[in-house]
């Protein structure tokens, strides 16, 4: 949550930082604010709203320069408000800088900064951090100041600082918020996230927590917070600028839901050939998976949508691998003392990889000996780093703050898993392997035919846009997919009420509720308890519930079941929840356009949410 952004090199200093910052929108939008240095001191401007009202506000000032910091926010402490945005200064205004994080002892630093006779002007946390340098400098040079100053911060940072006392360098230092340095040609960047920089460079420098740089036009030092330098290597970045474009769509988050059959080809990518009947992974992945045993017990880790492709994974793992499996939500897993250790194997799945709840869980977990196994889509991320092997998604960047094509690619990567351990624990039938392996190289092609049910979901759409409720029903692995149909609703269209639950709950409460013209989407794809949600549905039609109903192609009965329908592709039942997702989405995107929500950036949400 907050982006940020630090820039040395060639003018016109703005309009690089603007850009960066509107592709780090995501990390946070409720204000945003930039400081560039030049031969006049520093000039800091910042506002509540967005990065285009910023740029509004920029647009009649002539600010030149070739160093500067930019940010983009998440309020955390302090409301959204224009002294709240960040940059923040010490009380000369020759020291400016930008976080990403929380500081959690800020209020005895304040206090002591206060007595010592430092002035403060907003209610955020991280003006102390200006302070604190600000104070330090008074006797060590910018950079020992800077690191002093680190060394008193307990909590999460990723920061840039300029001051006019070294025109010629920007800062940074990371501990539990990321921070890459891109490298340019006599440019040099700092930011939040990959796409800041791809406009400029692919060459990327990942940094580590509790490391600290000093970056001129030239190049990079990077050191401990003692000061101890360190030397690293650029890494090769895949992902292009395209990727990180909307290239036509109104958003991303439809670019996103479109790009699937291209993410989940990319996810079996070298991984499973039609024509062998095996998988492979990469060769950590490989011997992490063949000291697994069976009777090992497997804990998923996850948040949010991430949870609800493990709660399938956990459903899938369990039947065809025979393995026992407990998905948890990270952030109860860190505070419950669930029993973990050097026999279970811990599965984090995190499109970020820097989920502050599952890091803190993989933290945790690493601690007690358990072995760490992440999903996770954004390579070089914290949780890749820390984990003993990582299963790439290889999504390409996923924007919008909606997960939609990170799901299904974490699904696929899903199901991988389950097939490798299937056949190496000898757990499934060679037949049934083959027929499930020729079933997931299928998945692309089928997500493609479910996309062609937008223009029928459009209409749909329009009869329950002013719908205020909706429940979603599913059972077996459809239950995830009634959660995460329910979520991608209610994250990004506010105005309305969603709840997921499995089919067969309903009559244990939620069924009260439901009132004429209710609408209940029903998860009815061919599987064994397909007549089951049959009677489900019929449940709530007695109470006069609108049934939308998604079922296979072919169903010849269903449609007297239902009040809409929607028919998607055959396929294997544990596979369904990839191809439901589809409909799920589009249904979701449209009704959230037909209200009018800004839905790449739903309000008091963030894309990654890297704090508590
Ligand atoms: O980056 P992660 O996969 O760890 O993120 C987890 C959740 O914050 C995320 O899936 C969130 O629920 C999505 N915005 C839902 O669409």
């Amino acid at each position: 949550m907050c982006g940020i952004i630090g820039y040395i090199g060639k003018p016109p200093v703005v309009e690089t930082l603007l850009d960066g910052l509107s592709r780090l929108e995501y990390r946070g939008y409720d204000s945003a604010g930039i400081a560039v240095l030049n031969g006049n001191g520093i000039r800091v401007y910042k506002r509540a709203g967005k990065v285009k009202d910023l740029r509004a506000t920029l647009q009649h000032q002539s600010l030149d320069g070739h160093v500067g910091i930019s940010h983009c926010r998440w309020a955390t402490h302090g409301v959204p408000s224009d002294i709240n945005a960040h940059p923040h200064v010490d009380c000369r205004g020759q020291l400016a800088l930008v976080h990403n994080g929380i500081i959690e002892n800020y209020a005895e630093l304040k206090a002591k900064l206060l007595s010592q006779g430092h002035r403060f002007q907003s209610q955020t946390d991280t003006e102390v951090i200006a302070h604190l340098v600000e104070e330090h400098a008074k006797r060590l040079s910018l950079g020992e100041a800077f690191r002093k100053a680190l060394q008193e911060l307990r909590g999460s940072y990723a920061l840039a600082l300029v001051a006019t006392s070294d025109p010629n360098h920007v800062y940074g230092a990371r501990c539990g918020s990321p921070l890459i340095v891109g490298v340019g040609k006599g440019e040099m960047f700092l930011a939040s996230d990959v796409p800041a920089v791809l406009a400029k460079t692919r060459r990327v420098i990942y940094l580590n927590d509790q490391e600290v740089i000093e970056m001129s036009s030239s190049g990079v030092q990077i050191m401990t917070l003692e000061g101890k330098p360190i030397k690293r290597k650029p890494s090769q970045v895949t992902w292009n600028l395209a990727s990180a474009q909307k290239e036509g769509y109104d958003h991303f988050m439809l670019k996103e839901i479109h790009e699937q059959p291209n993410a989940v080809e990319q996810t079996l990518f070298n991984r499973l050939a039609s024509t062998a009947p095996q998988i492979t992974f990469d060769r950590r992945t490989t011997t992490l998976l063949n000291r697994l045993s069976p009777d090992e017990r497997i804990v998923i880790l996850a948040c949010g949508t991430a949870y609800h492709a493990g709660m399938v994974g956990e459903y899938m793992l369990e039947e065809f691998a025979k393995i026992p499996v407990d998905v948890d939500l990270a952030s109860e897993f860190r505070y419950r003392g669930i029993p973990v250790d050097p026999n279970t194997t811990v599965l984090a799945i995190t499109q970020s990889g820097e989920t502050a709840d599952t890091l803190a869980g993989v933290r945790l977990a690493k601690s007690q000996g358990a072995k760490i196994l992440s999903i996770c889509n954004v390579m070089g991320s914290s949780i890749a780093r820390e984990s003993d092997a990582v299963i790439y998604t290889h999504a390409g960047p996923e924007i919008a703050v909606a997960s939609t094509k990170a799901y299904t690619s974490q699904l696929t990567a899903l199901y991988l898993l389950t097939l490798y351990l299937a056949k190496s624990h000898g757990a499934l039938d060679p037949k049934r392997w083959q027929e499930l392996a020729e079933g997931l190289c299928r998945l692309p092609e089928l997500i493609e035919k479910a996309l062609s049910t937008e223009r029928a979901i459009k209409l749909i759409a329009r009869r329950y846009a002013s719908a205020r409720d909706f429940y979603y029903l599913g059972r077996r692995y459809n239950f995830p997919s009634a959660m995460e149909g329910a979520l991608k609703l209610k994250e990004i269209c506010p105005t309305i009420h969603a709840e997921g639950y499995a089919a067969g709950e309903m009559k244990h409460g939620p069924i009260s509720l439901i009132r004429k013209g209710w609408p209940v989407v029903f998860l009815a794809t061919d599987s064994p308890v397909y007549e089951k949600v049959i009677s489900n549905i019929e449940e709530v039609r007695a109470r006069k519930g609108e049934c939308i109903v998604i079922a296979s192609e072919g169903n010849k009965t269903i449609r007297r079941h239902a009040d809409a329908l929607i028919a998607v592709p055959k396929t294997e039942e544990l596979f369904s929840p990839v191809i439901v997702a589809v409909p799920l989405q589009l249904l979701a995107y449209h009704i959230a356009k037909l209200n009018k929500c800004d839905i790449d950036q739903p309000p008091n949400l963030a894309k990654s949410v890297t704090v508590e």
